[in-house]
């Protein structure tokens, strides 16, 4: 199997090469790779790579899913188009492989992210005997830049570019996908006939097509895809766009169909990579990326944005709530608008309010964080009771032992009274209780009481003296 990914996506307006644009969280390139190990597992792939050729590779070199897989790269030095990719794999070990086993070489382009392995199987059923190409292609309503595809009768007779179009070609909706299978030795041989004498001076495959229907029209076999938006290739970032569009209502569909229940599915994001559960709730607007887990009957509610991270059973996530790499346990409750920031833990059945930040914090079991509090680099117990407007001052502008950062302890079942600063370093043992409005700068010992406030002092009468109008008045 062959996959172009050597051009430039000049039309892309951006430095990241275009097969790796993201398409729900999957780099364009991935959606392609996926779907042929899926279709094939022992898929042997080279990958035609050029411009951005680094980072293509050692995306590919760095993906876990792909090892123990047989891909190879093949360099095209020069993006001459892609007869001249295809050229540059034919001579390279990869295509000397091909040759000696006298297979048939599938072409994908390197930019459809919405293929279905289904796709990719169709391509590779055994061909009818004197066929020296299978053609994919499909009809488009707006066929604008794809190449058409000319017949004479029934039979394919070549494919003709949009810039090489005359004015009764450009009508035609039959469209070319670059998705062939060719007959290897076929390939090879075609491939030195083919001339860069079109619009755009360049060697194009398509090519290949006139010169096995001249040899013989029944020598091309087409194949009509009856799902335009599979094999919709992306060319700018606006096709991305709505690429995601399509791959995410299938996301939902998918999720939606094993028993997850969404409400206003089309305002809400999902990745490839999220995996939820039965019986789990996400309200409108909510954002799920990356390795993010949600467990059975979990609920989310609405402009919920969760990052690798994971939701227990039954826990419920308010409102507004964002937590990256993070984990909030069973039947915790979280938010509305609360922010768990890197390597937050909530415990099971503990409770995160209204504008809480965590960061890098863990909360033990069915501790109680309900308002308006700051929490970072804590390691909080079980059962602890901390008051509104709590903050861990965690940061002193100074460096211990390489650390800008200090570590507060909070032990099982103490209570923080409400507005209390605690100045890290600090330990609050087990059972303690410091009382509201407390600034504490030392470590509270198991069961005792700390106070760290002024004492307040009432004088009788006194406010009369500092209201200068009222005194006017007399
Ligand atoms: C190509 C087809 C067109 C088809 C369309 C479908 C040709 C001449 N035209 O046009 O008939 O309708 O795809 O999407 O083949 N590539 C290389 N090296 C190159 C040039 C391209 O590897 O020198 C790769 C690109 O990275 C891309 C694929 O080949 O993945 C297709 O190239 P692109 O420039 O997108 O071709 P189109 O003009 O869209
Ligand atoms: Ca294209």
């Amino acid at each position: 199997m062959l996959v172009l990914a050597a051009g430039k996506g000049k039309r892309m307006h951006s430095a990241l090469p275009k097969v790796l644009h993201p398409v729900c969280g999957t780099p364009i390139l991935s959606h392609v790779l996926d779907s042929i190990f899926e279709a094939d597992a022992y898929a042997n792939v080279g990958i035609v790579v050029g411009h951005g050729r680094a980072e293509v590779e050692s995306f590919i070199k760095g993906e876990p899913k792909y090892s123990g897989r047989k891909v190879s790269f093949i360099v095209q030095p020069e993006q001459r188009g892609t007869a001249d990719a295809a050229k540059c794999a034919i001579h390279s070990d990869w295509g000397g492989m091909a040759l000696a086993k006298k297979s048939s070489i599938l072409v994908l382009p390197g930019d459809l992210p919405l293929i279905r392995p289904e796709l990719v199987q169709e391509m590779l059923a055994p061909k009818p005997k004197g066929t020296l190409v299978r053609l994919l292609s499909a009809i488009f309503e707006r066929p604008h830049g794809y190449g058409r595809v000319v017949r004479k009768g029934k039979k394919v007779s070549r494919i003709v570019e949009e810039k090489d179009a005359n004015e009764i070609e450009r009508k035609i909706l039959e469209v070319a996908l670059s998705i062939y299978s060719f007959d290897s030795a076929f390939m090879l041989k075609g491939l030195e006939k083919v001339k860069s004498r079109n619009a755009q001076k360049e060697f194009y495959l398509t090519d290949l097509i006139e010169i096995a229907s001249k040899k013989s029209p029944s020598s091309v076999e087409s194949v009509l895809w009856s799902c335009p938006d599979d094999v919709r290739g992306i060319n700018d970032i606006w096709e991305l766009a709505q690429a995601q569009e399509i791959l995410t209502m299938r996301i939902l569909e998918k999720h939606g169909r094993a028993g997850v229940r969404f409400y206003n599915p089309s305002s809400i994001q999902i990745q490839t990579s999220v995996k939820i559960a039965k019986g789990v709730e996400v309200g409108p607007g909510c954002v799920l990326a990356g390795n993010t887990v949600i467990e059975e009957g979990a609920m989310l509610g609405p402009g919920v944005a969760l990052s690798n991270t994971r939701v227990g059973k039954k826990a419920i996530v308010h409102k507004g709530s964002i937590a990256i790499d993070s984990e909030i346990g069973e039947e915790a409750k979280v938010g509305p608008y609360a922010h768990l920031r890197p390597e937050s833990r909530v415990g099971k059945k503990a409770k995160i309010g209204n504008f809480v930040e965590l960061k890098k914090t863990s909360i033990g079991e069915e501790t109680s964080v309900a308002h308006l509090s700051y929490l970072g680099d804590a390691e909080v117990g079980a059962r602890v009771n901390i008051g509104c407007g709590f903050v861990t001052c965690n940061f002193d502008g100074r460096v211990i032992e390489g650390s800008r950062k200090h570590k507060t302890i909070i032990e099982d079942d103490v209570f923080m009274g409400s507005d209390c600063q605690v100045v890290a370093p600090i330990k609050i043992g087990k059972g303690a209780y410091v009382a509201s409005g407390s600034t504490i700068t030392k470590s509270v010992e198991s069961d005792d009481l700390a106070i760290a406030r002024s004492k307040q002092v009432n004088k009788a009468g006194y406010a009369k003296r500092l209201k200068p109008s009222d005194k006017a008045k007399e």
